[in-house]
């Protein structure tokens, strides 16, 4: 018997950081967006809790309990007093280590797919407190869609989207450690006051009307500066999308994938084309969203 859940990557329209907090994180007025680039993790009976890999990037990802897909599994096992005894297989498109949230879309896929597997019966709330505990990006993986994340982007409140968004994400070479980037950030910020994080009225009107070109016009990203002072190369990687015809471009997150907001899947595919012609990332791949959060794709026979 074996559970599979398929779970989307984000993408943030907008990214407003706070100053640091007395616990070190920072509090965010987080615009998520789910698209369509998913990693799928499937768990099966085991004799003790392991994890194994595939896919682009696999050889980055961490195999022991500090996987957040590892750590799930533990935690609803603690919860409800079970062995974790589960392997989970996590099937890797999104890109690792990018700023796309593919670590959080694998411990969101791996607590509701153990909570299938073991017939634990968890409701909403107690996995979206578990995805929480997880780390900041957890519970938004969960839900999918669109949403606000305030705190330190783990309170979460649905957003209306009035239509697709069509996106290309330019993949780099390697990754960026999401502390390093918001240790970049204090560092740039240092003595200035940073003011608190608010959501733009304009940017969540245009996600409701669902208008490509107001969304264009709102993304916004305060990572960036961090990202770009890491990775200066990224310049070049959003300036070719730019010049390529993409609406607007802007870091993912923390880095350092970029990501390029387009009129409609035909210019996606132009733009992609361009981008890996520009010879500044490494990889271009076309994804639209919203969509939905971690979904059960169904149970099977271990393989
Ligand atoms: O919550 P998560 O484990 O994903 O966060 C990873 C790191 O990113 C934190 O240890 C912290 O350095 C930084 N972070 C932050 N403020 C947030 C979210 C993350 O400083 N709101």
């Amino acid at each position: 018997m074996s559970v599979t859940v398929r779970v989307p990557a984000k993408v943030n329209v907008q990214l407003a950081v706070g100053g640091a907090r007395p616990d070190g994180f920072h509090d965010l007025a987080n615009v998520f967006l789910a698209v369509g680039l998913y990693d799928e993790v499937t768990v099966s009976p085991a004799d003790t809790l392991r994890v194994t890999c595939e896919g682009p990037g696999a050889s980055q990802v961490p195999l022991d309990r500090t996987n957040l897909a590892a750590r799930a599994a533990e935690k609803l096992a603690a919860r409800y007093g079970r062995p974790a005894d589960v392997h989970v297989h996590i099937a890797k498109d999104i890109p690792v280590a990018g700023g796309m949230a593919g670590g959080s879309a694998d411990g969101a896929g791996a607590l509701l797919a153990c909570d299938a597997l073991w017939g634990t019966g968890a409701s909403r709330e107690e996995l979206l407190d578990i995805c929480a505990e997880l780390g900041s990006d957890v519970p938004f993986s969960l839900v999918g869609g669109a949403a606000l994340g305030t705190g330190r982007g783990e309170k979460l409140r649905t957003l209306e989207t009035g239509g697709t968004f069509h996106w290309v994400f330019a993949v780099a070479d390697g990754g960026l450690s999401t502390p390093a980037v918001y240790g970049e950030f204090d560092r740039l910020n240092e003595g200035v006051e940073v003011p608190a994080p608010v959501a733009s009225t304009r940017l969540l009107d245009a996600l409701a009307a669902g208008d490509p070109d107001a969304l264009a016009a709102a993304l916004t990203n305060d990572l960036q500066p961090a990202a770009l002072s890491l990775r200066p190369s990224l310049a070049r990687t959003l300036d070719a999308g730019t010049a390529a015809g993409a609406l607007a471009a802007l870091v993912s997150g923390s880095g350092p994938t970029t990501a390029f907001l387009v009129r409609d899947a035909e210019s996606a595919a132009t733009t992609a084309e361009a981008l890996l012609a520009s010879r500044t990332c490494r990889t271009a791949r076309v994804a639209a969203g919203p969509v939905p959060g971690a979904t059960v794709l169904g149970s099977g026979t271990a393989p």
